[in-house]
């Protein structure tokens, strides 16, 4: 499954079967967890196997069931560090969907459970992502359009409308979608995010889809 695959088939589960994860697999995203973190400077932590952080009344009423894997998004405190978490996380988000697992971001509705993970005194855990084989594979979401999110459409060239439609096909917290992208010229563009409840980490998460909906046009973020 190529990227735009995995952008078109990812939607937001939160029912999961009591299918382990397979150690084939396991290793592969803590793989690749660790080299995001050592990009980025990040304390991602893949948790297998671990029942508690969803064992609660918030992830009962959020209809969560069967979480028992999950990546904890943590790292050093700081004012790029949603962002950051938004970009790398959404990055494991789309590679979990390319090898068959179901996901979805949870900022809120799950209990901290801390000899689960490590985090260091200057660092924070942001939010969580549910990962598992999902009893469902989820539906796609209410959508703004391309011109709701962007101003300047008819100037610029197409892969910047590619990157909006993998914009739109993003997880945003609530569905917010509270992003602005704009079109700068050659390779330049510029995100901006609009006022909300991680809209922050959301912006990160936009950014990665935009990248990959415009690849193989390199872009520039001003
Ligand atoms: C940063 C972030 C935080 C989220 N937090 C929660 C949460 O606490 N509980 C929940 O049920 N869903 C949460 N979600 C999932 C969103 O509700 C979901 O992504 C959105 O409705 C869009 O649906 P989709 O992911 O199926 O495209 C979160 C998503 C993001 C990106």
């Amino acid at each position: 499954m190529d990227i735009m695959q995995a952008i078109k088939e990812r939607h937001s589960v939160r029912a999961f079967s009591d299918k382990p994860l397979p150690e084939e697999i396991v290793s592969q995203l803590k793989h690749e967890i660790a080299s995001c973190n050592a990009q980025s400077g990040l304390h991602m932590q893949l948790v297998v196997d671990e029942p508690e952080a969803f064992d609660c009344r918030m992830a009962k009423y959020g209809k969560f069931s069967g979480v028992r894997n999950y990546v904890a998004m943590i790292g050093p405190k700081g004012s790029t560090l949603d962002e950051d978490c938004g970009y790398y996380g959404e990055h494991i988000v789309l590679m979990a969907q390319q090898l068959g697992l179901n996901s979805c971001w949870v900022g809120m509705t799950y209990q901290k459970v801390p000899h689960a993970y490590e985090i260091k005194d200057d660092e924070k855990l942001t939010a969580v992502i549910a990962l598992g084989y999902g009893e469902t594979s989820g539906r796609a979401h209410k959508t703004k359009t391309p011109s709701d999110v962007s101003s300047n459409l008819r100037d610029a060239p197409d892969w910047f409308l590619r990157g909006v439609e993998a914009a739109l096909l993003a997880p945003t917290a609530v569905n917010q979608q509270k992003f602005v992208l704009s079109y700068e010229g050659d390779n330049r563009v510029h995100a901006k995010h609009g006022i909300g409840f991680y809209a922050k980490m959301d912006l990160g998460i936009i950014r990665y889809h935009f990248e990959c909906g415009a690849a193989p046009q390199k872009v520039a973020w001003v």
